[in-house]
């Protein structure tokens, strides 16, 4: 087999081999690792667990990363918040944001 072909049927493979081992996007399993600081109070998959931090699972990503940026510059007020968001890179907060709208929730109405 020449070289090209095989280096291009490698790559399949380990996409194959990743796809069913369910990897998820770089973004996404960057976000996972570093939202483990967050879990304290947003809970390990992103269901509020203080009593006062709310959901972060399944909310849209673009509206997370804007909650983020604005905890960062201070636009938005939250002392806890203000402080771990300050330490966030523009990447951290694409990748947190990825992170938390990747998860799945599902809601059922009151009975
Ligand atoms: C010490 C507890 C604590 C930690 C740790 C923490 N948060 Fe929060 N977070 C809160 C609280 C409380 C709020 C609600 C803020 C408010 O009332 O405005 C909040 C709000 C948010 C919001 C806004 C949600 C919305 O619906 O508007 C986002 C996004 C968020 N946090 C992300 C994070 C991320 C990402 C991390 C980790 C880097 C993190 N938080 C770590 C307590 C925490």
């Amino acid at each position: 087999m020449a070289r090209g072909a095989l280096a291009t049927t490698t790559a399949a493979l380990a996409l194959l081999a990743a796809g069913a081992a369910g990897a998820q996007s770089p973004a996404v399993e960057a976000g996972r690792q570093k939202a483990q600081m967050c879990a304290a109070c947003h809970g390990p998959l992103g269901l509020g667990s203080a009593p006062d931090a709310p959901h972060l699972a399944g909310q849209p990503e673009i509206y997370l990363a804007a909650q983020l940026k604005a905890f960062r510059s201070g636009v938005r007020r939250h002392e806890q918040m203000n402080v771990m968001a300050k330490a966030l890179s523009d990447e951290d907060i694409a990748a947190l944001a990825a992170w938390y709208a990747s998860l799945k929730i599902e809601v059922q109405p009151p009975r």
